[in-house]
């Protein structure tokens, strides 16, 4: 069923768990996500970045595959199509396109002009029924080509944001998206804490939630967090999935060339990498 984030994510505030979004790529992602979801009788967000719906052709594909998937496959649970760090035109795009929720990721702007574009994006999402993610103080690490270096947000910015009526609020918390470098120093739980202060029962997005020890992912939760993006390791799960396919020779056996059978490896890499990450999150069983 597509639904917006808006309930899916005041249940999870409430019940003190996570709502996963896993970024999908192409068709295997967005099924291997989807069944998983279903298998787990947990809410799920799919994430679309930019650069991945470029890929797939359009925010239209994206959208038009999605509601097709879910009729087909006939998903029950809760399932919010989010655009992943939107730009003020990409929002746009996918408004149209028929996504249910959007991110608009004004993070890099002068604080008063996030504020206003988030506020206009507010009243037309409101008007549409969609749920809208913000952003203050941007997320560390390289997505799409953008670098950010992984900052804590100012939590009085942070309350400025979630007055104007968004939907969930996305806080850089020392967090960043890829791989964790050896030297990094954790999640600033201070910075976390003094948000909520502030913000009450607004849910709060952890971004760049690849590996991140389980330890800080709970503490995290218990401090206000109701929605943890994955990215980065399915992709890692499913080209180790893919490479072990190859480098046994698997490929070169019978039909092993088929691209159903090539991609099997790496589709159930990705749905057992979900299903790790529902469990650690606390959403299983709460659709
Ligand atoms: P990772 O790629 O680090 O899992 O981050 C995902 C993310 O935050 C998408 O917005």
């Amino acid at each position: 069923m597509l639904v917006t984030a808006e309930e899916m994510l005041k249940k999870a505030v409430a019940g003190k768990y996570a709502v996963g979004q896993f970024n999908i790529n192409n068709l295997e992602w967005t099924k291997a996500v989807l069944l998983t979801a279903q298998e787990c009788n947990s809410p799920v967000i799919l994430g679309v970045s930019e650069g991945a719906g470029k890929y797939m052709t359009g925010f239209k594909t994206v959208a038009d595959m999605v509601k097709a998937m879910i009729d087909e496959l006939k998903i029950t649970v809760p399932v919010a199509l989010h655009l992943d760090h939107g730009t003020y035109d990409g929002c746009y795009k996918c408004i149209e396109a028929g996504f249910s929720s959007i991110m608009f990721d004004g993070s890099h702007y002068p604080i008063d002009e996030n504020i206003a574009k988030t506020k206009e994006l507010v009243a037309v999402c409101k008007e549409k029924g969609m749920s809208l993610e913000a952003e203050v103080g941007s997320i560390g690490g390289e997505e799409d080509g953008v670098v950010g270096m992984g900052e804590c947000a100012d939590p009085a910015e942070c309350k400025q944001i979630a007055d104007l009526g968004v939907t969930m609020l996305a806080a850089g918390i020392g967090n960043i998206h890829g791989k964790y470098p050896a030297n990094w120093q954790g999640l600033s739980f201070e910075t976390l804490a003094a948000i909520k202060e502030l913000t009450g029962d607004m849910p709060l997005v952890l971004h760049g939630g690849t590996g991140i020890p389980a330890d800080m992912i709970k503490k995290a939760i218990s401090l206000g967090v109701g929605k943890i993006n994955v990215n980065t390791e399915c992709q890692l799960a499913f080209a180790d999935a893919t490479r072990k396919y190859i480098e046994a020779g698997k490929d070169l056996e019978g039909k092993g060339f088929d691209p159903r059978k090539l991609l099997a490896p790496g589709f159930e890499a990705i749905k057992a990498t979900v299903k790790e990450k529902m469990e650690l999150f606390g959403s299983v069983g709460k659709a």
